[in-house]
C-alpha cells in the first residue's frame, strides 16, 4: 500500500482502537496539536469531534481540511450529536465551505457517534487516494504555479523527476492549459516521453468536461481524431484539477487551416469523419407536438441577457433598421410556428480553437459542453464563429460586412442549401461556408430549421464582450451579428405569417 497511513485528530484512540486500526494494516498517525499533518501518504483522516473533545477536533478540521481533501484523502468527521444539533451542523457547514460546489463529495462524510470502527475501517481501505505527492518534482516554465497547482503537478507527475510547462493561449473557459515537457524517474524506454498536454482547472468543471469526454467523445470518435486523456495523471482538488492528455503535435486550428488554400476540405473531414459516429446517434425527429421548438432546445447554448443594450442600440446606429432588445428579439424567436427537427448527439462547443489540423486529419477538442440538441447545430455554431472570428487580424470592417452580408439574407441561406449550389465567391469565407451549408440538409428537416438556429447562434455571438486582442473590430462585427441576427428573425416572421396565410 503507497499510502497507509490514517491520521487520527480529536478524541484519542483506545487501545481496542489502536489494535483496530493495526489490523486492517493502517499506520495510525494521531496527531499532536502544533504540528503540521502531512497528508503525503496518507488514505484517509478522522476527526473524533465526540462529546467534550468537538472543540479541538472542529480546529483541526476546519485548518487541514481543504489540504487533506486537495491530497485525495478520505476525510470523516464523528460527532456525537442528533440530527439538529448546532454542533453537527457547524460540521456540515466546515465540509460546505470547503467544498461548496461538491467537487470531492464522495471524500468526506460527517457521522453521528457511535461509530463502528470496523466498518468505517472498510470505508477507508476501498477509498482510492490516488498516488502520493512527489514532493521532489521540479517545477520550471514561465509560469506562477499556486500552492494548489503544484500539489496538483506533484499529484499527476508523480514518476517524474521534473515537468516543464509552457502556457498555451487559453481557451474561452478560463482554464489554464499547458503544453508540458517532463523527465521520467524510472522508464526502460528512456527519460523522454513525448509532451502532454494539462488543463488545469475549476475541479466540478472539469469533472463535468470528462463525464461529458466518456459519454460522447470515447466511444464514438475515432482515438485518433480525440484528445486521449491519462486516467491515472488526470487528479482533483477541492477547487482545481488537472486534466492531463497527449499533446497534438504539429498541428494548428480549423480556423487557421480554412484560411490557407483548400482549407475548407477539412470541414468536410471534420463531419464526415471525425464527428460521423456521434452525429448518427439518436437521429430522431423532434416533432411539432412536442413542448420544445428547436429554438427553446438551444436555451442553455445562448445566454441572451448578456448582450450589452448597447449593442443594440449601436447596431441602430451603424447599420440602420429598427431594431429590438435581446429579450424580444429571442422571445420572438420562440413565437415562430412550431416545426419537427431533428435531433442527435452534438459537440456543443464546435468552433476553430476546438478543432485541431493536423495533415488531413480534424481532430475534435473540448468535449465539455457535449449534449445532445439539434443535430444542424455543431454546422450553425461553426459557421458563425468562423465568419465573425477576428482573432486572426484579417479583413477588417466594412470589406468584410460586404463579404458577409450577402451570407446572411433569408433567400441566400434557401438556395445555399440547395443540394449543388454554387460557392457564390471566392474568398475563404465564401468556400468554408459554402461547405458547412453542403452538409445541413442531411441535418435539418428543412431550411427553415437551419435559419432559426443560425439566428440563435448570430445572438449568441452577439452575447459575449469584445475580444481583447482586437477590441474594436470585434465590438464592430459582434455588432453586425446582432443586426444579422434581427434580419433573420423579422424574414422568418414574415415567411411564418405568409404560409399561414396561404394555407
Ligand atoms: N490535446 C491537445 N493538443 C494540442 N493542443 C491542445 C490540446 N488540447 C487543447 N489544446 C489547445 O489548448 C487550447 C485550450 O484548450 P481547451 O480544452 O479548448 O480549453 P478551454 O475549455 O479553455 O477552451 C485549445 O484551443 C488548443 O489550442
Ligand atoms: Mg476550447
Amino acid at each position: 500500500m503507497q499510502r497507509p497511513q490514517l491520521y487520527w485528530f480529536g478524541k484519542a484512540p483506545d487501545e481496542q482502537q489502536v489494535a483496530l486500526v493495526q489490523e486492517h494494516k493502517l499506520e495510525l498517525r494521531v496527531h499532536a496539536n502544533g504540528q503540521p499533518p502531512d497528508f503525503q501518504h496518507a488514505c484517509a483522516a478522522l476527526f473524533w469531534a465526540t462529546e467534550g473533545h468537538f472543540a479541538p477536533a472542529a480546529v483541526c478540521l476546519r485548518d487541514h481540511v481543504k489540504n487533506a481533501l486537495d491530497d485525495g484523502v478520505y476525510v470523516v468527521a464523528v460527532v456525537s450529536a442528533a440530527e439538529d444539533d448546532e454542533r453537527l451542523k457547524n460540521v456540515s457547514k466546515l465540509f460546505d465551505g470547503v467544498d461548496p460546489s461538491n467537487a470531492r463529495k464522495s471524500h468526506h462524510r460527517v457521522l453521528s457517534a457511535p461509530v463502528d470502527l470496523h466498518q468505517l475501517l472498510h470505508q477507508v481501505l476501498v477509498h482510492a487516494p490516488g498516488v502520493a505527492r512527489n514532493t521532489a518534482l521540479t517545477i520550471a516554465g514561465d509560469v506562477q504555479v499556486p500552492k494548489e497547482g503544484r500539489f496538483l503537478l506533484q499529484r499527476a507527475f508523480h514518476d517524474c523527476t521534473s515537468v516543464s510547462l509552457e502556457p498555451i493561449a487559453p481557451g474561452f473557459s478560463g482554464a489554464d492549459t499547458f503544453i508540458v515537457k517532463a523527465t521520467l524517474k524510472d522508464s526502460f524506454a528512456g527519460p523522454e516521453p513525448r509532451p502532454f498536454f494539462a488543463k488545469v482547472g475549476g475541479s466540478a468543471e472539469l469533472q463535468k468536461e470528462m463525464q461529458a469526454f466518456s459519454s460522447f467523445a470515447e466511444h464514438h470518435v475515432p482515438w485518433y481524431l480525440r484528445p486521449n486523456f491519462v486516467a491515472e495523471r488526470t487528479t482533483y482538488g477541492v477547487e482545481h484539477g488537472i486534466l492531463v492528455g497527449t499533446f497534438v503535435q504539429n498541428s494548428c486550428s480549423l480556423a487557421e487551416a480554412v484560411r490557407t488554400p483548400n482549407g475548407a476540405r477539412h470541414i468536410k473531414s471534420l463531419f464526415e469523419e471525425t464527428l460521423a459516429g456521434l452525429r448518427q446517434q439518436k437521429r430522431a425527429t423532434a416533432t411539432a407536438s412536442e413542448q420544445r421548438s428547436v429554438v427553446s432546445a438551444l436555451k442553455d447554448f445562448c445566454k441572451r441577457e448578456k448582450v450589452p443594450p448597447q449593442r443594440w442600440k449601436d447596431a441602430t446606429a451603424k447599420f440602420g433598421g429598427e431594431l429590438v432588445d435581446a429579450d424580444t428579439l429571442w422571445w420572438r424567436l420562440l413565437d415562430l410556428p412550431k416545426r419537427e427537427w431533428r435531433c442527435s448527439a452534438i459537440h456543443g462547443d464546435l468552433h476553430g480553437e476546438n478543432v485541431r489540423v493536423r495533415k488531413e486529419d480534424a481532430i475534435v477538442i473540448d468535449f465539455a459542453h457535449a449534449s445532445t440538441g439539434p443535430a444542424c447545430a455543431d454546422l450553425a455554431h461553426l459557421e458563425v464563429s468562423l465568419v465573425f472570428d477576428t482573432s486572426k487580424g484579417d479583413q477588417q470592417g466594412d470589406d468584410w460586412r460586404r463579404v458577409v452580408d450577402g451570407l446572411y439574407e433569408s433567400d441566400a441561406i434557401s438556395a445555399s442549401l440547395t443540394p449543388g449550389a454554387p460557392v457564390q465567391g471566392s474568398t475563404w469565407i465564401h468556400e468554408a461556408v459554402a461547405e458547412i451549408r453542403a452538409l445541413v440538409p442531411a441535418s435539418v428537416v428543412d431550411a427553415d430549421e437551419y435559419k432559426r438556429v443560425l439566428a440563435v447562434y448570430l445572438l449568441r455571438q452577439a452575447s459575449y464582450p469584445a475580444s481583447k486582442k482586437f477590441p474594436e473590430h470585434d465590438e464592430y462585427r459582434r455588432t453586425f451579428a446582432y443586426w444579422l441576427a434581427c434580419r433573420l428573425t423579422e424574414s422568418l416572421q414574415a415567411e411564418a405569417s405568409s404560409t399561414v396565410a396561404v394555407q
